[in-house]
């Protein structure tokens, strides 16, 4: 993002040096992402009866007030740990702890615990594997109390534990059929990171939020990968840091944030529309829905940059990290009306539009199915006729046994 270039001193530019370069990069395409077709995104896993808000085996246990530092924290918590270690045993886990005080904590330390989920590809170091991050948070707010936060970020949460489970047997098949040592390309690891501590105890303030997202950036600053690796420090081999927020609520307007990532802001809106177009978006059957990606007929020099979001991304962005920030933010009408509580409509599970829920998940696994390059990887029914309302039948056959069925072969 912030790259300076220094030029050539002299300008002795041996010609065989410039080819030599030119053929590099050809070789090595920073950016290899591969569009799924049709097939696949018809076929893309659904999560069933996982994201039912009162037992469904994903989403429902985080519709819990999940403060920073009391049980309600640790269960949620539990939850992913045991998820991933229960039907994703392939991919790493690893806690990054701080503890901190708070405005509220009468001078007492709150411990923040950040969880992060990762696959490399098997051999490559993980200073060798620049890796796609996507991001929610999971603790809650501390007032009004009882607070759920289900667009903030709960639902987002559970929409990450669903395109995990939905990418991980396509890594392992895609592993295993290409050496990735022989690749020439960079190495392309993936991470989902469930950070604690976003929300303000009391008002927000550069020291009252991001408790999390703050001690992890700085941990993942110094720290050093081993000698001669592909990436001095954790924080660099962040390929993209997407950031999921506020989602879950009907119509989402998401604008586009940075330039230097609108190449992949499109292709989150190009896969939207094409979802659309398959009528594989329940929330809008219609082509013609409104597009949730705003922005996408916009060029980089377009984007407006009115808005600064203060959001986990902050202390990422602040140290050159590329960000996406998939935030519903509309230009007009502003977060979601459920946003804090503070129009009177709670941000609970009951206010969630489950269908967009849905659609997200989708459209999240799609877009970390195109970056890791799986076409030909992921399950691919072929039954290409079928639409939303296919599927949700197929659903129902699929779960008899309802609530504490996934809808996968993972079950929990
Ligand atoms: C971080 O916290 C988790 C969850 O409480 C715990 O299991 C883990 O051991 C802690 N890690 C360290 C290094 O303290």
């Amino acid at each position: 993002m912030l790259i300076a270039m220094s030029s050539a001193p002299g300008g002795l530019f041996h010609p065989f040096l410039s080819l030599c370069i030119a053929l590099l990069l050809l070789l090595l395409p920073g950016e290899a992402y591969q569009d799924l077709s049709d097939d696949t995104l018809r076929s893309l896993p659904r999560p069933g009866n996982d994201f039912d808000i009162h037992d469904g085996a994903l989403l429902s246990p985080i519709l819990i007030p999940r403060v920073s530092g009391t049980s309600g924290s640790t269960k949620v918590l539990n939850h992913f740990v045991d998820f991933i270690r229960t039907s994703l045993p392939e991919w790493q886990i690893e806690y990054q702890n701080s503890t901190q005080t708070t405005p509220v904590s009468k001078g007492k330390e709150v411990p923040f615990i950040n969880l992060i989920a990762s696959r490399d590809p098997p051999g490559v170091q993980p200073g060798d594997s620049g890796r796609l991050t996507i991001v929610a948070h999971y603790d809650s707010k501390y007032e009004p109390e009882g607070f759920i936060g289900a667009t903030d970020s709960a639902a987002p949460c559970a929409m990450m534990m669903h395109a995990m489970r939905s990418i991980d047997a396509a890594l392992t098949q895609k592993w295993e059929a290409e050496d990735p040592l022989s690749n020439l390309e960079e190495h392309k690891g993936i991470q989902f990171i469930f950070l604690d501590g976003e929300e303000a105890f009391k008002d927000w303030t550069d020291t009252d939020s991001l408790y999390g997202a703050r001690s992890l950036a700085e941990q993942w600053d110094s720290e050093v990968h081993a000698a001669m690796s592909t990436f001095k420090t954790p924080l660099s081999s962040i390929s993209m840091f997407v950031l999921l927020d506020l989602l879950g609520a009907k119509n989402p307007g998401i604008q586009s944030h940075f330039k230097v990532t609108h190449w992949a802001y499109k292709k989150l809106g190009g896969i939207e529309k094409r979802l659309r177009e398959l009528k594989q978006f329940k929330s809008s059957n219609s082509e013609s829905g409104t597009p949730w990606f705003l922005d996408i007929a916009k060029s980089e020099d377009q984007l407006s940059t009115a808005f600064p979001i203060g959001d986990d991304h902050i202390p990422f962005l602040k140290r050159g990290v590329e960000v996406l920030h998939v935030i519903d933010a509309h230009p007009s009408r502003g977060f979601p009306e459920v946003w804090h509580n503070t129009n009177g409509i709670p941000d609970d599970g009951e206010h969630l539009d489950l269908d967009t829920v849905e659609d997200w998940s989708i459209l999240i696994t799609a877009f970390a199915a195109e970056w890791m390059e799986l076409e030909g990887f992921m399950p691919n029914g072929g039954d290409s006729g079928s639409s939303v309302q296919d599927t949700r039948a197929e659903n129902v056959k699929r779960s008899p046994q309802g609530a504490k069925h996934y809808n996968q072969k993972t079950e929990l």
